[in-house]
């Protein structure tokens, strides 16, 4: 798979082994993967800098330097929806103590370095004292959800069946009907009083079953749960929010499809998961 460049500085790859062990906690309803963590891979950058791999969806077209990073899905008991977000865990490296949050996903070291980019790692829902319970909570980019901003994303309300268009039909006037019906949400970001909102894109469609289906990718079963997939929807060109049949504009792009980012036509494929090396930045404080 392709290696992506980055426009942040290159750092040295030195690496070390870590040995810790993640709570089991965050796993709670999360198909697909069994005991999990183990080692942690720490970069003399700083606590979740330096040199990343990281499952994303694929950069198919513009600027961007490669795809935004997938946010591992999982369900509670009542069907709402949850990003995996891995503990921090204390590790020691040159001497001094530092925290990383990083877990085992379908064979990929998953961590929160993977949003460590754009001004995130600055985020408080980044930070190992963020208090976030990791569901997503409605956004105000798509109308049929307009009056559920600020609630939690359930699965009901894509079935169809129920109060709102099922996700196997839905549509707005922007490209094909039926490919996927999108959600706007934040994540760790409650209670913040609209600062550092983590922006999330949530799309549920038959293409993320297919996909599921007919791969091998054991990240991919593991990480896109029950025909959803999500992902920090923050363009990894110059850090606009992109969105998939958000924007009219999309077309001429041949993007109405796809998710787009109008600040300079980047287009991503949602139903793409791909392998991405950046350089992520460190968390400020350490
Ligand atoms: S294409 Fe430039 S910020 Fe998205």
């Amino acid at each position: 798979m392709p290696v992506d460049e980055d426009k942040y500085p290159a750092e040295s790859d030195r690496r070390r082994f870590v040995k810790g062990v993640v709570g089991s906690a965050a796993l709670t309803g999360f198909g697909g993967v069994g005991a999990i963590t183990v080692d942690s891979l720490t970069n003399p950058s700083g606590a979740g800098g330096g040199t990343v791999i990281s499952r994303v969806v694929e950069n198919v077209a513009g600027p961007a330097p490669r795809g935004m990073p997938v946010i591992p899905i999982e369900f509670d008991e009542e069907g709402y929806l949850r990003g995996l977000f891995p503990e921090y865990e204390e590790v020691e490296e040159q001497g001094r103590v530092i925290q990383n949050a990083q877990m085992e996903v379908g064979g990929v070291t998953y961590g929160a370095e993977w949003f460590q980019y754009c001004g995130v790692q600055s985020y408080a829902g980044l930070q190992p004292d963020a208090d976030q319970d990791n569901y997503f909570r409605y956004s105000n980019e798509y109308e049929w959800h307009a009056d559920l901003e600020g609630e939690r994303v359930n699965r009901s309300h894509f079935e169809p069946g129920g109060e709102f268009v099922g996700y196997e039909e839905w549509g707005n006037d922007i490209g094909d009907d039926g490919v996927g019906k999108p959600a706007s949400a934040t994540w760790r970001s409650q209670d913040q009083g609209g600062k550092d909102t983590m922006p999330v894109q949530i799309i549920r469609s038959t293409q993320v079953e297919e996909l599921v289906e007919n791969t091998d990718d054991e990240f991919v079963q593991a990480a896109l749960n029950d025909g959803f997939v999500a992902n920090l929807n923050k363009c990894t060109h110059f850090c606009c929010v992109p969105g998939f049949k958000a924007t009219s504009g999309a077309a001429k792009f041949g993007a109405e499809n796809d998710i787009y980012c109008q600040c300079h036509q980047s287009v991503y494929d949602p139903f793409s998961i791909v392998e991405a090396q950046f350089t992520a930045l460190p968390r400020p404080e350490e």
